[in-house]
């Protein structure tokens, strides 16, 4: 083929290349990035691929070596860019073109009714007039905009505080379901057939698209546009990736939806092209150059240009109709490839949009109806105890496997002793075991009726079942503890897993399984042991699955731990009540580790955050001869509990250390509760307003507090600007 010969010529180095060729490059390139661009759209949407693996391989490579003979034609939207690059040292924040905004929820068939009606009022429509509805599954992902610039993608940005979010298009890049540039259907392209429909999407998409000018909207172009919609990890993925986190020694996300987030937000790109993102358009935010009369046109020109939706979209005449499309979806909630939390009810005619408008941070025209959690039944076939960090002891129902919320469930909480007396579950009983969200599988209630007389009641150890010490109540607490602190395996298991992890010290490569082999074998007694490792080298080698290399990145991992940020070490530390947030705010507040640990009771509750209990609990931990001694060891292996003052990582809200006065009458929420989202996130909310007031937040009827802060020339901000703002 002539162009191998003109890639296997020799390129002289320094030589610009020879432009007799560049157009015969330019125009193979296109073609062979249409092709490709056209068999990833069968492939990862309509799932129906025309030719081999290897045949794609084949003009992958083409592309690649294409591109590597002439690096200009490497475009950011060529599909070779699925890939990923080089790792970066953060994301940079982006400013949404319209603010992405939430939905109001609701639970039942009332609520439905109630909105219905809402919308016809509000419109002045007679009570007995059709709306027509879009109901569409609720996808529980990530909310991601993607804008594109001339009909290629230029930036994907998560929604953060809903005005301004993340800078994440090197990940976005990677997810193979998204066009990196429209692309019509690939049966046109591919092999000239007419583009087919989806027969999931048939009631919706049957009929012709109504956008205002031109009228084939396939065809069409628009200057800028951002889509809307949702990240997600389909589940068969999201299980092959644990099991290959697993294998690697790390430890598994929680649920699709952590680790889709985990995955985009990831600093390196690589490890998002090789997780199974998928994208699912859902609503438009700015739109230049084209309109839309209606949003099932905007969904169609979606899909017409090679975004993926959500299957089983219904338009509905009328809340009767939109009441069945509701329980369809719920029926078929199983059935979808990703998880769905309910489903979305949308005014369809974007001209009643617009007259509905917006209430506080939501739509008037949209609704979200969120499902119950899912139930399963099954067999309970025995019932353990887990020994935790804190030696709370916790039922566990180990169950015979079932599918439920999406997920293979084997194992669920009971809670504790109290719980499982109360509803009286005994070993071999039939359970109805729930799963919603990211929440763990719990056990809803035991079927006594179908008991066979062969199940056994559970009695609870009176000593722990990890190392024999005996349990102990703690008065006006329910749970039951292990009283062998110190030296009890499962404790020091649990705690040196829990300051590895992710939002602690995040060491890499030590994971659960890892942390279980060293406490087991001897080599890690306490969190301080981690830091003696290197002198143990060759019993770390000779570890089942451990070789020269994972030691080496194992005590690499340890080693940057050393100088981690002080709020992680404390939050790693494991106190009681000393969570992420109030590590941060403590550290925020105190900035070294000789103040904080100094600081007296009261000096304690002036942190924000910071409550009697919470400052009584870091007293003790901080009085505690043990963990005097282990500060020392830590010390001794090289943590560096920084004593000169250093600028905290604490998120940028743009309230942090502002002064933000409240007043007038706000729809959403109390006063009050207004001023502790504000502390809560990092500012401050006194009662008047003055010169040094960053922020008015001006209510219904607000009166001198608002003329005094135009005067000062401070920033007033809506209810909704505030809402907004909290994120
Ligand atoms: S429409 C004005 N449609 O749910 C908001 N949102 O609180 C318009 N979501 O994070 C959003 N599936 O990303 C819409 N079919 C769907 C959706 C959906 C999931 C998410 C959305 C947002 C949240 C709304």
């Amino acid at each position: 083929m002539e162009l191998q010969a003109v890639l296997t010529a020799p390129v002289p180095v320094g030589c610009v290349p020879m432009t007799v060729d560049d157009d015969r490059l330019r125009s193979r390139w296109e073609a062979l990035a249409s092709e490709i661009d056209a068999h990833n759209r069968r492939y990862y949407i309509e799932a129906r691929p025309i030719i081999s693996d290897r045949a794609y391989d084949a003009l992958f490579q083409e592309l690649q070596s294409l591109e590597a003979a002439e690096p200009s034609l490497r475009s950011p939207d060529s599909p070779t860019q699925r890939v990923g690059g080089l790792p970066v040292d953060s994301l940079t924040r982006f400013t949404h073109p319209t603010p992405m905004l939430s939905l109001q929820n609701s639970y039942d068939e009332q609520d439905i009714r109630d909105f219905d009606e809402r919308v016809k009022r509000q419109l002045e429509l007679e009570p007995d007039h059709s709306v027509r509805y879009l109901v569409e599954p609720k996808l529980d992902g990530m909310a991601m905009e993607l804008i594109y610039a001339e009909g290629v993608l230029e930036v994907g940005v998560t929604r953060g505080d809903g005005l301004v979010g993340e800078n994440v298009t090197a990940n976005i890049r990677t997810v193979r379901n998204l066009p990196l540039r429209f692309s019509p259907a690939s049966s046109d392209v591919a092999a000239g057939q007419t583009p087919k429909k989806s027969g999931a999407q048939g009631s919706l998409f049957g009929a012709p698209p109504s956008v205002s000018e031109p009228s084939d909207a396939s065809r069409i172009v628009p200057a800028r546009v951002a889509i809307r919609g949702e990240v997600v990890m389909p589940q068969d993925g999201f299980q092959k990736l644990n099991a290959r986190r697993l294998e690697q020694g790390l430890e598994p996300y929680v649920n699709a939806r952590n680790s889709t987030a985990g995955t985009v937000r990831n600093l390196d790109s690589r490890i998002a092209s090789a997780a199974p993102l998928r994208f699912y358009a859902h609503s438009a935010g700015l739109c230049e150059g084209m309109s839309f009369q209606r949003h099932s046109d905007f969904l169609q020109f979606a899909g017409s240009v090679g975004f993926q939706v959500p299957e089983g979209i219904a338009a509905c005449e009328g809340i009767d109709e939109v009441l069945t499309a509701l329980s369809t979806i719920e029926d078929r909630r199983s059935s979808y490839p990703y998880d769905i939390d309910g489903a979305v009810v949308k005014v369809d005619d974007h001209k009643l949009q617009d007259r509905l408008g917006f209430v506080s941070r939501s739509p008037r025209w949209a609704m979200a109806y969120k499902y119950a959690a899912e139930q399963a039944t099954t067999r309970l076939v025995a019932i353990d105890v887990q020994v935790g960090r804190t030696g709370v002891l916790t039922p566990v129902a180990r169950l015979e496997p079932v599918f439920v919320g999406g997920v293979m469930v084997s194992n669920a909480t009971l809670h504790n002793r109290d719980e499982l007396d109360r509803k009286d579950i005994r070993a071999g009983d039939m359970v109805v075991v729930q799963r919603a969200g990211d929440v763990i599988p719990q056990v809803v209630r035991s079927l006594p009726e179908k008991r066979s007389g062969q199940e056994v009641a559970f009695v609870f150890p009176e000593a722990c079942p990890e190392c024999g010490a005996s349990v102990v109540e703690l008065a006006d607490e329910v749970a039951l503890r292990c009283a062998n602190e110190v030296d009890c395996p499962a404790q020091i298991r649990a705690r040196v897993a829990h300051f590895a992890s992710r939002k602690a010290l995040d060491i890499e490569g030590l994971g659960v399984k890892l942390v279980a082999q060293l406490v087991d074998e001897g080599l890690v007694r306490s969190i301080g042991g981690l830091y003696l490792l290197d002198q143990q080298r060759e019993a770390l080698v000779a570890l089942e699955r451990m070789a020269e290399t994972s030691v080496d990145n194992l005590l690499a991992g340890i080693d940057t731990s050393r100088s981690a940020p002080i709020h992680r070490l404390l939050f790693g530390l494991g106190i009681r009540f000393v969570g992420e947030t109030v590590s941060k705010r403590l550290c925020a507040h105190f900035g070294t580790w000789s103040a904080l640990s100094s600081a007296s009771q009261e000096e304690l509750e002036e942190a924000d955050e910071v409550g009697p209990i919470v400052a009584a609990s870091l007293r003790s931990w901080f009085a505690d001869e043990r963990n005097q001694e282990l500060v020392k060891t830590m010390r001794a292996g090289g943590v560096q509990f920084p004593d000169e003052a250093r600028r905290m990582d604490l998120p940028e809200h743009p309230f942090l250390g502002k002064s933000v006065v409240v007043t007038g009458t706000l729809e959403s929420m109390g006063r009050s509760e207004a001023k502790a989202a504000i502390e809560a996130r990092g500012g401050k909310s006194p009662g008047s307003v003055s010169k040094k007031t960053d922020y008015l937040v001006a209510g219904e009827s607000a009166g001198s507090k608002l003329e005094k802060a135009r005067k000062f020339g401070v920033d007033v901000l809506t209810e909704l600007e505030f809402i907004e703002l909290l994120g």
